[in-house]
């Protein structure tokens, strides 16, 4: 079907206590991986393209790549700017037909972050394109921060409800624990602050840096508004790992397809463990629907027929 936006499927999610999987790709094979493992899941996706994937593939590439597989499935699709950090970025991501977009002020001054994302939103929701915004930082692995720092970059509450009410954005990513970029899962969320957040502001939450969070934590998450949840590294992981798999096993061969057929495969399996963990999974009819959506609904959302 064709790509959908992210704005009906985040509040979906957000009500019904399930995330959907917001996964990175950089390139087709783990385009293809994303898309095949949601259908089979029946699960609605959101396939999110970075800055640095935009500039290693070339924004043509990135939005035309998810498009023909958006078109190949029947679930519902979204194709989103992750951590777009200025206004052009998320405006050339706006006119290649971007259906979600992310402006990552987290680096800036509150007042500051405030003026940009609401300057996007404003633009964005002139052709009803939904934008996700960030208050706090999620830091980096490689900052190397102590358990204090990363808390002392965590959303606070009541500032989250300002900048809302400030800049009109449809979903917040918060900063809870998480660190992008871990290698083992093992990070806790700040649970009590999620539902705060969640009980002040009364949108769609989104958590980043997936990959080190316990699963168990991610469970517990779901309970409050948490209803997009990012994965790169988790998934990249296993694509350099099919990767060398394929080179050991066919050491001679200088065919790429065997390597990447692998790494496809690899990826696909983590894309297929993650939807089940948000819950996702079997939220979306043969038809493409939400499963029990009102007809109302689908009809008006997700391409569905009028009854
Ligand atoms: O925006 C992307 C994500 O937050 C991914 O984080 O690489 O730690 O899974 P991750
Ligand atoms: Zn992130």
């Amino acid at each position: 079907m064709p790509l959908v936006t992210s704005k009906k499927i985040l509040e979906r999610a957000a009500q019904d206590h399930f995330a959907v999987g917001a996964f990175n790709a950089n390139c087709m094979e783990q385009v293809q991986a994303i898309v095949e493992a949601a259908q089979e899941e029946h699960a609605p996706v959101i396939l999110q393209v970075s800055q640095g994937a935009i500039r290693y593939a070339g924004l043509p590439y990135a939005a035309g790549l998810v498009k023909i597989a958006a078109s190949t499935v029947d679930v519902p699709v979204v194709l989103h700017l992750d951590h777009g950090t200025d206004y052009n970025q998320n405006v050339r991501c706006l006119h290649a037909g971007f259906t979600s977009l992310m402006f990552d002020g987290s680096k800036l001054s509150f007042e500051d972050n405030v003026a940009i994302t609401k300057k996007i939103c404003e633009i964005a929701h002139l052709v009803d394109i939904p934008v996700e915004a960030e208050l706090g930082r999620v830091a980096q692995s490689d900052d190397k921060l102590t358990p204090e720092q990363v808390e002392g970059l965590m959303t606070d509450p009541d500032q989250a409800v300002e900048f809302i009410r400030l800049t009109g954005a449809d979903s917040l990513a918060v900063a809870c624990g998480s660190v992008h970029a871990m290698r083992s899962q093992d990070a806790e969320l700040d649970i009590a602050r999620i539902k705060a957040v969640h009980e002040k502001v009364h949108i769609p939450l989104v958590l980043h840096g997936s990959s080190g969070v316990k699963p168990s934590s991610i469970e517990e998450a779901l309970q409050y508004g948490m209803a997009k949840i990012n994965v790169a590294t988790y998934l990249n992981e296993a694509f350099v790992e099919g990767i060398k798999e394929g080179l050991a096993k066919h050491p001679d061969s200088v065919d790429p397809r065997h390597s990447l057929t692998i790494a496809r495969d690899r990826v696909k399996e983590r894309v297929r463990e993650k939807i089940r963990l948000f819950k996702s999974n079997g939220r979306i009819s043969a038809g493409g629907g939400f499963v029990d959506a009102p007809k109302q609904f689908r009809s008006a959302h997700l391409g569905g027929t009028e009854e």
